[in-house]
């Protein structure tokens, strides 16, 4: 599987660089050819000369060596890989990549690459959990770079906790997988997929707005997942903080009309996946001007109209319905009884009900707990774990492969 791939390796600061040396040699034994960038950090912990001798290539470390550039330029270094390593990625080395730096060879490299980037993170615990670090962990995530790790235990540093770089048996066995999934067909080749994803803003005047507190990690997560599948996507996306995913289509919307009109323009589909948090409602008629407070002590009359519902538009028997047309149920009370109405309702598919109650945190947070529904089988609920929104996405994509193949997951 490995045998003739070439890795580029990128090897940041951090005490856990010592066992990259172990997954330089496990790869080489498997016949893969790696070239290897070492930060300046990197190398405190690691020598150019056991890197080199180990991967029996010349090890870069300058991003203005003129050697380095006459021989391979640094395009050149991170197109020429089938895939990119970062192992140890550094709390630093992540920051950097999330916004864009490149400011030395490895962030540059990893700036150019267009190919798929793994990263296997070592950090201080407290490092590991700042709420940076999940940013910018998010941030990679919806971009779709890979991770393996980090893993749990005693760290170098005397703490305990999440921080340790993964075995090199479980990161050669990443890069294994990696290959193993890229060489086998894609189950979703031809199929086309339209995702609805973030909150809408109904505009109250030209200032104020209606919103919720969705933040399109979970219709993100899901429209990476469906194209890595092989589908051909169409993100739909209302005002989000995300960075488009590559890989796809990605529409831009503010309203729920807005959202309507490009999801009908996006068809025909064979799949729906309506993840956006749609308001129900709008202004009626939203003010051409901001309204003022004035002395009166009155209130503005804000009468509401109802918005289309693009789930159920979806979902109506006719030539352009999806075939799979999945909706999302965010309730906060009879969590079940309230998705199966829905399911019926909106004539869908699948409803993936889950529980938005401020405690669950579903809303704008990380997770999600989802309990899926199918129409021919409503009573029938299948509970998955409380999972993260990108193992949420891909638990759902091998449901949609297994229904497309006519298996079970
Ligand atoms: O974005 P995140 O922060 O990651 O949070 C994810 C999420 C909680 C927003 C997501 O998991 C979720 O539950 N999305 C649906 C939210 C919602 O509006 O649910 P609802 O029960 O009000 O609507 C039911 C279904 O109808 C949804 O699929 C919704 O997209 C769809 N709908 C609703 C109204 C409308 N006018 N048009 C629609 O298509």
């Amino acid at each position: 599987m490995l045998s003739g791939k070439n890795l580029l390796l990128i090897i940041s600061g951090g005490i856990a660089a010592y066992k990259v040396l172990e997954v330089i040699r496990r790869l080489r034994d498997r016949g893969m050819m790696i070239r290897a960038v070492l930060t300046e950090g990197g190398a405190q912990f690691v020598t150019p000369l056991s890197v080199a001798a180990l991967t029996e290539n010349r090890v870069y470390q300058d991003l203005f060596s003129l050697t380095d550039e006459a021989e391979m330029g640094h395009i050149r270094l991170s197109r020429e890989a089938d895939l990119v390593l970062v192992a140890p990625a550094s709390a630093d080395l992540i920051a950097r990549m999330a916004s864009g730096m490149a400011n030395d060879l490895a962030t540059t490299a990893l700036l150019a690459t267009n190919k798929p980037v793994l990263i296997a993170p070592a950090m201080n615990v407290e490092m590991w959990n700042h709420a940076a670090t999940r940013a910018n962990i998010a941030t990679l995530e919806s971009r779709g770079v890979m991770r393996i790790g980090p893993a749990s235990g005693d760290l170098a540093c005397g703490e305990f906790g999440s921080g340790r770089l993964s075995e090199p048996a479980d990161i050669i066995a990443a890069v294994t997988d990696f290959f193993t999934a890229r060489t086998a067909a894609k189950p979703l080749a031809g199929k086309r997929a339209i995702v609805t994803s973030g909150p809408t803003h109904e505009p109250i005047d030209p200032v104020r707005y209606i919103a919720n507190r969705s933040s399109g990690k979970q219709g993100h997560a899901i429209a990476v997942a469906l194209a890595a599948a092989g589908a051909e996507v169409t993100l739909i996306s209302g005002p989000v903080a995300l960075p488009d995913p590559s890989g796809m289509a990605v529409r831009h919307v503010e309203t729920a009309r807005e959202m309507m009109v490009a999801v009908q323009d996006s068809l025909p589909a064979d799949i729906a996946v309506c993840a956006a948090a749609v308001a129900d409602w709008r202004v009626a008629s939203s003010a051409g001007q901001k309204l003022k407070k004035d002395e009166s002590g009155q209130m503005p009359d804000l009468r509401f109209a109802e918005n289309p519902d693009i789930l159920a538009a979806l979902g109506a028997p006719g030539p352009n319905r999806p075939a799979l047309v999945i909706g999302f149920a965010a309730e906060t009370e009879n969590l079940l009884a309230h998705a199966r109405a829905k399911l019926v309702r909106k004539g869908c598919d699948w409803i993936l009900a889950n529980d938005v109650t401020a405690e669950s945190g579903t809303f704008g947070g990380d997770h999600n707990q989802i309990h899926l529904i199918r129409q021919d089988r409503p009573q029938d609920d299948d509970v998955w774990p409380r999972q993260d929104k990108k193992a949420v996405a891909d638990h759902l994509v091998a449901q949609i492969i297994a229904h497309f193949a006519g298996t079970k997951p």
